[in-house]
């Protein structure tokens, strides 16, 4: 009796995560973990993505999953893949803003999009790397890619931070609480009272103004919170868990409604620049975006930040001339 088959080859879907810092790498611990994806995570530093890949690999019989990880420094291994996740990038350092980050970022995202487009010209493209909204912007002109098929990850992050301390203020398990920002991944987000529930009841209902403006500030400054705890890095758990859910929302085709930023024409009176709004996120990547209908004050908050993100467009353009 023959026992021994050859390997069949078999096409399980493959993530590039492009960047092997603290959130590639954890985002890469996290789809294997979950079973979503074999995952290749390159980095230009040699040995780094090499090492870290054969760290989860050495996990893996532990954690009990089947996932194949690779580490490269080429872009030829990441072919073929159904989503590219760019994280590569510096990451803020205490008192800086994400928009200090423009300079540093804006060339080293360009160049990794652009790369990374020529070997999976089918992928839909998730930035992670911040200033998320401007460089998921430069990313798209880089790669050309259609506008349902790249995005950037923030306002996951952003209503999951949101949600803890809600959740925190009400001694209440995150789960049952809901919220939605909205707006740039920046100073200026836009944390949706009205859109942010308790299984359905709107917090209005359960906390007072004072404390509402309390947390809401509190989400705005979330990153820059555990950057100064830190001190050296931000936060890349929740961040990994934000792309993580995105991931998996497009990979299993699951059309969750998740606060991401894509590309506007004409929605929310904005036009021709990458911000955060709800959308269905499923196999074909933004299959539709819906349009709240915000009050007066909402809708010029997201448009404050909207002219924010377009000027740092521009700054960004001209950076890249230089
Ligand atoms: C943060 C970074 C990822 O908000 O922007 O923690």
């Amino acid at each position: 009796m023959q026992i021994h088959t050859p390997p069949q080859t078999c096409n399980f879907p493959r993530v590039t995560i492009v960047g092997a810092g603290r959130v590639g790498s954890t985002l890469a611990q996290r789809l294997a973990e979950k079973n979503l994806a074999n995952v290749v995570l390159l980095d230009i530093l040699k040995g780094m993505p090499q090492g870290l890949a054969l760290d989860l690999l050495e996990a893996r019989g532990l954690e009990t999953h089947d996932r194949e990880i690779t580490g490269t420094n080429e872009y030829a291994d990441t072919a073929n893949s159904q989503i590219v996740v760019i994280t590569a990038g510096f990451p803020r350092k205490p008192g800086m803003n994400r928009d200090d980050l423009l300079r540093s970022n804006a060339k080293i995202v360009v160049e990794a999009a652009q790369k990374a487009v020529e070997y999976s010209p089918e992928a839909i493209f998730i930035v992670v790397t911040n200033p998320l909204d401007v460089m998921t912007y430069l990313a798209w002109q880089a790669t050309g890619l259609p506008t349902q098929r790249i995005m950037g990850m923030a306002g996951v992050l952003d209503s999951a931070r949101f949600e803890t301390f809600i959740a925190l203020e009400l001694g209440i398990a995150p789960k049952d609480v809901n919220a939605m920002v909205l707006g740039s991944h920046g100073d200026l987000m836009v944390p949706l009272k009205r859109y942010s529930t308790v299984k359905g009841i709107p917090i209005g209902e359960l906390l007072d103004d004072v404390t509402i403006e309390r947390l809401v500030t509190r989400t705005r400054n979330g990153g820059a919170e555990i950057v100064e705890l830190m001190q050296t890095g931000g936060a890349f758990f929740a961040p990994a868990s934000a792309t993580s859910v995105m991931v998996e929302s497009i990979l299993l085709n699951q059309s969750r409604m998740l606060p991401i930023a894509a590309y506007l024409q004409g929605q929310y009176g904005l036009n021709d620049v990458f911000i955060g709004v709800p959308c269905y996120l499923g196999c074909a990547g933004i299959r539709e975006i819906v349009e709240l209908n915000l009050t007066p004050e909402e809708l010029q908050a997201l448009h404050v930040s909207a002219e924010n993100v377009r000027q740092n467009i521009h700054r960004a353009k001209e950076i890249l001339q230089q």
